[in-house]
């Protein structure tokens, strides 16, 4: 560990190598190799008299551990969007800036976003087992059919960066796209889409519902909310898991409520409710939607943006 106090930082989650070397680089950087454990962060930094670290979600400190941060410590810089693996208000508490990484993962986000609602729609996961079982017996006609996804209705719950990039990746499918959000978005961000002031509102409406705000709080979907939508929509994730109350989406996807689901998060990662793998109309992935070689660099760089602004005694440009 070099000694420059100013330029001294913990890269304490594994990062891809172009950030590490950056880091490396452009700071007096200790670059883990294996993502640390948030009392290993706090002994660390303390050890060091750091200014600055980059955590991730095993580093996720809570209050007890920003408590026993030095006072050294300026910023908590996040690669990730979400900072529900931390305690913002604690850190804050203790004039420590946050930082998160809104701008690098939308594309990427928004793709995927799509990946699950054609996945969903379309049947993909009971496709590609029948092939990697052999196929072996042609489909007639009426066989195996999936919902078509031109023409649909696709609910955006949250219309900030994420939504608003699936919302013109929809519309480029021919979908009609409606929103709600706290306030109605300028007419130029929201581009065709009607808003709903409620979700409640708005679920009547949804053959395609996809969830896009910050995790934390009570499930936004519950049996109610879940019993709201047509009959037949098909529900997509790739927010958090906790804005999901999974017994209810569990029960909506076996009685034919839903059509189906796909989704990229969970209550309990990195494990999933085993009852979900049992069924045929549920896509699933293990958190990747923001998991591109680019989008990662550039998740971690906008995280080296932070700490290099706050070093230098600027504002944060991402702060939380
Ligand atoms: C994010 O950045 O919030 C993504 O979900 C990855 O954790």
């Amino acid at each position: 560990m070099p000694d420059t106090q100013r330029t001294r930082l913990l890269i304490a989650r594994k990062v891809p190598a172009a950030v590490a070397k950056r880091a490396e680089t452009e700071f007096h950087a200790y670059v883990t190799d294996a993502d640390m454990d948030a009392w290993s962060v706090v002994e660390f930094c303390t050890k060091h008299a750091l200014p600055a670290v980059l955590i991730g979600k095993k580093s996720g400190l809570q209050a007890e551990h920003i408590a026993a941060l030095p006072p050294t410590l300026k910023i908590v810089a996040n690669a990730s969007a979400g900072v529900d693996h931390m305690d913002v208000a604690a850190a804050h508490a203790r004039g420590i800036v946050v930082t998160n990484a809104p701008d690098a993962l939308t594309e990427c986000t928004a793709d995927f976003t799509m990946l699950l609602v054609l996945a969903a729609c379309r049947r993909a996961s009971e496709y590609e087992r029948i092939m990697r079982a052999g196929w072996g017996k042609s489909f007639g006609m009426t066989d195996m059919l999936g919902t078509r996804v031109n023409g649909k209705t696709l609910g955006i719950v949250g219309f900030g960066r994420i939504g608003r990039a699936v919302a013109r990746r929809a519309q480029g499918f021919g979908m009609r796209v409606i929103y709600t959000d706290i306030q109605r978005a300028a007419p130029a961000l929201e581009n065709g889409a009607t808003y709903y002031e409620s979700l409640d509102a708005m679920l009547p409406h949804c053959q395609v519902l996809t969830l896009h705000v910050p995790g934390g709080g009570a499930p936004l979907m519950t049996a109610r909310e879940f019993g709201r939508l047509p009959q037949g929509a098909i529900f997509v994730n790739a927010a958090r898991g906790g804005l999901v109350d999974e017994d209810a989406l569990y029960a909506a996807l076996t009685s034919g409520q839903l059509r189906g689901a796909g989704l990229d998060v969970y209550r309990g990662e990195p494990n999933v409710d085993p009852r979900f793998a049992t069924l045929d109309n549920v896509f699933l992935t293990p958190h990747m939607a923001s998991a591109t070689v680019e989008t990662r660099d550039q998740m971690g760089f906008t995280a080296l943006d932070n700490v290099a602004a706050v070093l230098d005694g600027a504002s944060a440009l991402n702060p939380v």
